[in-house]
């Protein structure tokens, strides 16, 4: 961390959680806390909570929760540091010049240049695109119905036919020959020495989410090779972690964001009134752009060109963002080839039906498989059904598996019993999915027993948050080392401490983390569903219960390790110890 702690400390509390949110959320209070519509998911009723009792959030829809700059840096988008310096500035408290390392310094220095060398240059391409000589390439982006305003909101530019202005431009401005080739602005080559590397095209500057240029892509003005000429990977352009649009796209609250294939379909929808539209960067769509989108939505959007091509990155996206937890859906471009070319041709209005009318992504998987079959032959036929039954094992919760089941039986006039005997033929085979057994009482979701024991240890420690009095009296059963999530140790080992030290705040355990990640995790451990219970008796039974599980848990888990772990041993002698004298104590929770 940057600052010293103490100081964290001193920002985090001169922000009052709850008057902070409020400048975002329209906050309602209701008993100890405060309820609004949670700003990081869709929502009709309010289910996101501000506690200004732990100077804390969190959202019971989504599980977004943090203290006061987990909440500045998942809003805004910022890092840590950021979040600091934004709330410093806001309580007037001075932060000192944050001290690197020199390896530090130098590595920052270094990409600071490189923003900045693309900055100077997406300023020069910018005027040159408004003056005499970028004509050529206003005609063009005019021609292809883009506004003037649309030009400016993305910074549009043109890179002029002289092959080195640029590289002078910016050697005179004092940029390092070498830096610029780094940034891929110039090449350098013996016979001609330094000469830009964008020449005779219009430029799209590419901005991360806070609005910096990070690199380019320049479009040649008709047909020619390459179409699209785009800056190398560099320190600070990373093409899998970053989407183009995203800079507008995550303030959009459109409920969903559109994921397409082109810089200009993007600006296309973006014109239009669709500002939720964000495209890859030349390159496939990779997991490291499912996560980032994942902080923003949870429904994606695929509006990828209708062509082969486009279908198979489509199928590919589609797995993509179902292992990141996402639900896709595809939106038909059919007759035209893009979103740009939709909209140009059917207008907003039909691309809004489009929009509606997205398919879910599994339905679309089938529906591009069954191209490959030919229905009226019986083998192929049959073949065609066992593939579907293959793809259906892939869902493990029985409830939608179940619901595609009934979906696909449906649409391509498959029996349902058959399709379903199917599917339990072939997961009984592989062992993917347990065939289902009947009657159903156990629907719903079934949860692992490391899911369950982490469940437990984060119950405790809210328990342990909402009464930290109860602590002097199970102390001598419980140690941190019992909490055998490493993440929960950590937060375990502070707050036992602070309570140790009375100076117990839940909410200062989670600036230990400087990864929104992880704050968000911290938090939940503080903010676990626990059931309202009525009387002291069953709150008393279920603490205890909580506390025994914990135990229990972490006594098997070092029993487990006994032979590789020096410490265990002592865990376990200690745990059975623990174990049976809770088992007959009784904790009173007053
Ligand atoms: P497309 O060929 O679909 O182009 O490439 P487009 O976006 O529809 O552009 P227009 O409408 O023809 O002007 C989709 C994306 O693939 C990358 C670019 O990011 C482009 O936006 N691409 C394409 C390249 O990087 N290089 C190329 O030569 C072509
Ligand atoms: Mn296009």
């Amino acid at each position: 961390m940057y600052y010293p702690e103490e100081l964290v400390e001193e920002v985090r509390m001169k922000n009052d959680i709850v008057d902070v949110i409020s400048g975002y959320v329209k906050l309602q209070k209701k008993g100890a806390s405060h309820f609004g519509l949670c700003p990081f998911h869709n929502e009709k009723s309010p289910s996101f909570s501000v506690s200004g009792a732990k100077q804390m959030y969190y959202c019971f829809g989504c599980g977004a929760g943090g203290n006061v700059f987990t909440f500045i840096m998942n809003y805004e988008n910022y890092t840590f540091g950021e979040a600091i310096k934004m709330l410093a500035e806001r309580a007037g408290v001075n932060l000192p010049e944050v001290e690197y390392s020199e390896e530090m310094r130098k590595k920052e220095n270094h990409r600071a240049r490189l923003l900045e060398a693309n900055k100077e240059a997406a300023k020069y391409f910018y005027y040159q695109l408004r003056a005499k000589q970028g004509e050529i390439g206003y005609r063009y982006l005019s021609g292809r119905q883009l506004s003037v305003d649309t030009m400016k909101k993305f910074g549009l530019g043109f890179a002029n036919k002289t092959s080195d202005d640029l590289t002078k431009y910016l050697k005179q401005k004092g940029f390092d020959e070498r830096l610029l080739a780094e940034a891929g602005l110039s090449s350098y080559d013996e016979q001609r020495g330094s000469h830009d590397k964008f020449w005779n095209r219009v430029m799209f500057p590419i901005q991360d989410i806070n609005h910096r240029v990070i690199g380019f892509g320049g479009r040649v003005m008709g047909e020619g090779e390459p179409k699209y000429l785009n800056s190398p990977e560099t320190p600070i352009f990373d093409k899998s972690r970053n989407l183009y649009g995203l800079n507008f796209a995550r303030t959009a609250r459109a409920g969903n964001i559109i994921l397409c294939e082109g810089y200009m379909d993007v600006i296309s929808m973006h014109q239009a009134g669709f500002t939720q539209a964000v495209a890859s960067l030349g390159t496939a769509f990779t997991s490291g752009q499912a996560n980032l989108l994942k902080r923003y939505t949870e429904n994606v959007l695929l509006a990828y060109d209708s062509d082969g091509a486009g279908v198979k990155a489509a199928l590919r996206a589609i797995g993509i963002l179902r292992e990141a937890g996402l639900t896709g859906k595809v939106i038909d471009l059919k007759p035209h080839k893009d979103p740009d070319e939709f909209i140009k041709n059917e207008g907003t209005e039909a691309f809004q039906e489009r929009i509606q009318n997205a398919e879910n992504s599994f339905m679309f998987e089938i529906r591009i498989l069954e191209r490959d079959y030919d229905l009226k032959d019986p083998e192929s036929k049959t073949k065609f059904h066992k593939e579907i039954a293959k793809k259906l094992c892939g869902f493990e919760i029985e409830v939608e598996r179940e619901n595609y089941l009934e979906a696909v039986a449906d649409k391509y006039h498959i029996g349902f019993e058959n399709l379903r005997r199917l599917v339990n033929t072939y997961a009984a085979q592989t062992g993917m999915v347990k065939p289902v057994e009947r009657p159903k009482q156990a629907a719903g979701k079934k949860t692992t027993p490391e899911e369950n024991s982490r469940r437990t240890q984060r119950m405790l420690l809210t328990w342990l948050t909402d009464y930290p009095q109860v602590y002097p009296r199970i102390s001598q059963y419980i140690k941190p080392s019992d909490f055998t999530e490493e993440l929960y140790r950590k937060v375990a080992e502070r707050l036992f401490s602070d309570i140790e030290a009375s100076n117990y705040n839940p909410a200062g355990i989670v600036s230990m983390f400087e990864e929104e990640e992880q704050q968000r995790e911290a938090a939940a451990l503080f903010n676990t569903k626990v059931e309202a219970l009525e009387t002291k008796q069953e709150r008393e039974k279920a603490f205890h219960d909580i506390l025994y599980a914990v135990k229990k848990n972490s006594y098997e888990y070092y029993s487990g390790r006994l032979g590789s772990d020096m410490d265990a041993l002592n865990q376990v002698i200690a745990g059975k110890k623990a174990l049976e004298e809770l088992g007959k104590t009784h904790i009173s929770l007053d």
